[in-house]
């Protein structure tokens, strides 16, 4: 039995790890989870983006981490997603056990029975809220990696869950975060839908601009050889076929944050539809040369 699983914390019968997702808040016409600052979709839509996204971003960082590990035995990764980063790593490191962590339930691999299970069998899917503490006792892992949880955490729990990444980190150990901010200089229609996406952000505690500080937030933390740095990708024609892949990931995310920001009344469905075009149309063409800029952190407890 892996060691981490000797002790995990117990949960109270409502945070029962099936019933995490079972109430669902349906926003725009999609489902949501409930309870979270996190409003992307999580129907299959999403599920094919997030995948879709995580080819992009190996291909852009041309690999899955940066932080100088080198034979780790035990792998985390908090808010895993479908679970692909982690599921890479286990084939990466098959010695390694690695536990991917999410409020969500991956849908298709976790729930479709082992016919088409291509998980490798020292992965391992947990679920859990990181904004409520990591379900692992302290030093459990070698290695814990966090990405794209900047829509996810409210500005003042930053401090509280890099502790908690820490916590669960064994001395010696790395922690690595990959997140981004606001997209820039996209013309002035896929702007317009990322300051609708940061002040739908900002009415849920969530300050799109944290992505880029993680470095010194690890540091405040006390993880020592703490090294980072920023990635601009490009988006849209001007940036070839990474570009490409990446606004076609921007402009399919753009439609699951659609639906939550008119309905809450930051744009009219109109209003949003027409910039949603435009912006197609845009990133069809090099006339912007529009970035995601995504910041890469590591450090060492
Ligand atoms: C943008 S996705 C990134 C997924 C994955 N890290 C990747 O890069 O492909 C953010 C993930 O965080 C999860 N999430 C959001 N809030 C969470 C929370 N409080 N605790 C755990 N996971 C959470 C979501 O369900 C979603 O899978």
């Amino acid at each position: 039995m892996p060691r981490w699983k000797l002790f995990r914390r117990r949960r109270s019968q409502d945070d029962d790890s099936s019933n995490l997702n079972a109430l669902p808040n349906m926003l725009g016409g999609r489902r949501r989870t409930k309870g979270v600052p996190y409003q992307m979709p999580i129907d299959d839509e999403e599920m094919n983006r997030l995948d879709f996204q995580h080819y992009a971003l190996r291909f852009a960082f041309r690999g899955l981490y940066a932080a100088p590990i080198e034979q780790p035995v035990s792998i985390l990764d908090v808010g895993t997603g479908t679970g692909r980063w982690a599921i890479e790593m286990a084939n990466v490191f098959p010695r390694a056990h690695v536990v991917g962590l999410d409020i969500n339930v991956p849908p298709i691999d976790e729930r479709a029975g082992s016919r088409i299970d291509i998980r490798p069998p020292n992965y391992e899917f947990v679920a859990g809220n990181v904004l409520e503490g990591l379900p692992f006792a302290d030093s459990t892992f070698d290695f814990v990696h966090a990405r794209l949880l900047v829509s996810a955490i409210p500005a003042e729990r930053w401090f509280y869950v890099i502790a908690e990444l820490k916590r669960v980190t064994r001395r010696g150990g790395w922690i690595e975060s990959v997140e981004t901010i606001s997209p820039q200089n996209n013309g002035p229609a896929f702007d317009k839908i990322a300051s609708w996406t940061s002040q739908f952000l900002a009415s849920r505690g969530v300050d799109f601009s944290y992505g880029a500080h993680v470095s010194e937030m690890m540091r405040v933390n006390g993880l020592t050889r703490v090294r980072s740095h920023m990635v601009p990708i490009p988006l849209g024609e001007w940036g070839g076929r990474l570009g490409r892949l990446m606004a076609s990931d921007y402009i399919t995310g753009a439609k699951g944050i659609g639906g939550a920001v008119t309905a809450r009344n930051l744009a009219s469905v109109d209003e949003f539809n027409l910039a949603y075009e435009q912006a197609v149309a845009d990133f069809g063409t090099t006339r912007y040369h529009g970035i995601a800029p995504f910041y890469v952190a590591f450090g060492q407890k």
